[in-house]
C-alpha cells in the first residue's frame, strides 16, 4: 500500500508540475480535449472552485510555493464571479471553499476570509424557512428546488459560523441536513437527487431523476455527495444522526459496486447495462467520504469503509487515469449526467477528489471542507 501512494503521488506530482504552468496558471480547468485541457467558459460556473483547490491540495503535499501564488491569482479572477449575484446559486460551497477559504485557512489572508464569508451569507441567503432547505438553483419554476449536492456546499456555512463566533449559519446548515434526512435518503439508503417542495408552504410535492436516469433510480454521483456531505455534517457537528446517515448511504453504495464487482461506478447503479456511462468522479467523491467514515468510526468498524475506498481508488488508477505526457487530465471517463452532457470524458473533479483521497491516505491532508 505504501509503495501504491507513493509511486501515485510522484505521478501527481510530475503531472501537476507541468499542467500547473502555462495554460494552467490563467485557466480553470474543467475537462481536457485532444489531451489539452478546456477551461470553463463561465466564470460563474460550479466547478470553478477545483482546479484551484488542486493547486491548494499541490501546496499541501509539496510546500512548493509555485501552487501557492497560482491558487491566489485564481482565486483573484474569481472575484468577477463573487459580485456576480443573479448567476450564482448553492454552489458558492464548492466554489469558495476550495479557493479563498482554502488560502485562509493555509496562510490566514483576511481578504480570503471576507471573501469566504461572503460566499457564506449568499449560501444562507439561499435558506427557505417554510420548507427548512436551501434553494439549489435560479429560475422561477426551481423556486421550491433542493438537491443533494448541496451537503458539500453547508460545510461553507459551518466555517463561517466558527468563524465569526455566531451559530446562525450552522442552524441553516442543520436545518437543510434534516430535511435532507427526512426527505431525500430513501429506507433502502439511495438518495434522490432534486426534490421540489411548495416555496409558501414548505410541503414536500415531487422527486425528478435529475442527471441521474429516471425518477427512482441512482445517480451514482448524487449518493456521493450524499456521503461526503454527511460526514462533513458529522466532522462539524459531532450529531450521530449525520454519521448514521453517511454509514448507511455508503453501506448501500459498496453493495452496489460489490454486486457488479466493479469498484468503478456507472453513471447510475439502476439503469440499463447498455450504453455503458462509467463516473469515475462518483467514485473519488465516495471515496474521499468513505475515508472520512473510516475515520470517525471504532476500530473494529473502519475496515469496512477504508477497503472499499482503497479498492475503488486503486481500481479507478489502473484502468482511468492517464499519466502520460501528452495529456493533462489524469482521470478519465466521468459522465455529465445520464440524460444531457458529455459521457465518458476527463472531468475536473474527478482529479481533485482523486488527489485528495491519495492525500488523505498519506495522512497529509488538511480538511477543505
Ligand atoms: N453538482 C453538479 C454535479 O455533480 O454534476
Amino acid at each position: 500500500m505504501e509503495k501504491w501512494l507513493n509511486d501515485v503521488w510522484a505521478k501527481i506530482e510530475n503531472k501537476l508540475a507541468r499542467t500547473s504552468r502555462t495554460p494552467g496558471d490563467k485557466l480553470f480547468a474543467y475537462t481536457s480535449k485532444d489531451g489539452k485541457f478546456v477551461g470553463s467558459s463561465n466564470i460563474a460556473g460550479w466547478t470553478n472552485g477545483f482546479w484551484p483547490g488542486i493547486m491548494w491540495l499541490m501546496y499541501i503535499g509539496t510546500k512548493d510555493e509555485h501552487y501557492r501564488k497560482t491558487a491566489e491569482s485564481l482565486e483573484l479572477k474569481l472575484d468577477e464571479a463573487l459580485y456576480r449575484y443573479e448567476e450564482l446559486h448553492h454552489d458558492v460551497g464548492f466554489m469558495w471553499l476550495l479557493s479563498s477559504v482554502a488560502n485562509y485557512r493555509l496562510t490566514g489572508n483576511l481578504e480570503s476570509k471576507r471573501r469566504g464569508l461572503y460566499a457564506a451569507a449568499t449560501l444562507a441567503a439561499r435558506y427557505n424557512a417554510a420548507g427548512m432547505f436551501i434553494r439549489a438553483w435560479n429560475g422561477q419554476e426551481k423556486t421550491g428546488w433542493a438537491i443533494i449536492d448541496c451537503m458539500m456546499n453547508i460545510p461553507l456555512l459551518y466555517w463561517a459560523s466558527d468563524e465569526i463566533g455566531d451559530p446562525r449559519f450552522k442552524h441553516i446548515a442543520t436545518s437543510h441536513a434534516d430535511t435532507v434526512i427526512e426527505t431525500f435518503i430513501r429506507p433502502d439508503g439511495s438518495v434522490n437527487h432534486i426534490n421540489s417542495y411548495d416555496p409558501q408552504t414548505g410541503e414536500f410535492i415531487e422527486t425528478f431523476g435529475g442527471q441521474g436516469y429516471t425518477v427512482g433510480s441512482s445517480w451514482t454521483r448524487g449518493q456521493a455527495w450524499a456521503i461526503y456531505g454527511f460526514i462533513l455534517s458529522y466532522i462539524h457537528t459531532k450529531n450521530e444522526q449525520y454519521l448514521f446517515a453517511a454509514k448507511r448511504i455508503a453501506h448501500y453504495f459498496i453493495s452496489a459496486l460489490a454486486a457488479r464487482d466493479d469498484f468503478v461506478p456507472d453513471c447510475d447503479f439502476r439503469s440499463p447495462k447498455e450504453p455503458v456511462y462509467k463516473d469515475t468522479t462518483a467514485g473519488m467523491i465516495a471515496a474521499c467520504g468513505l475515508i472520512e467514515i473510516s475515520r470517525n468510526v471504532p476500530e473494529f468498524e473502519k475496515d469496512l469503509y477504508l477497503n472499499s475506498a482503497i479498492k475503488i481508488l486503486k481500481e479507478t488508477e489502473e484502468k482511468y487515469c492517464n499519466w502520460s505526457d501528452n495529456e493533462d487530465s489524469i482521470v478519465q471517463m466521468g459522465t455529465e449526467a445520464y440524460n444531457h452532457g458529455g459521457k465518458n470524458m476527463p472531468i475536473i473533479y474527478g482529479d481533485y477528489y482523486f488527489i485528495e483521497a491519495v492525500l488523505k491516505l498519506m495522512n497529509k491532508d488538511i480538511l477543505l471542507w
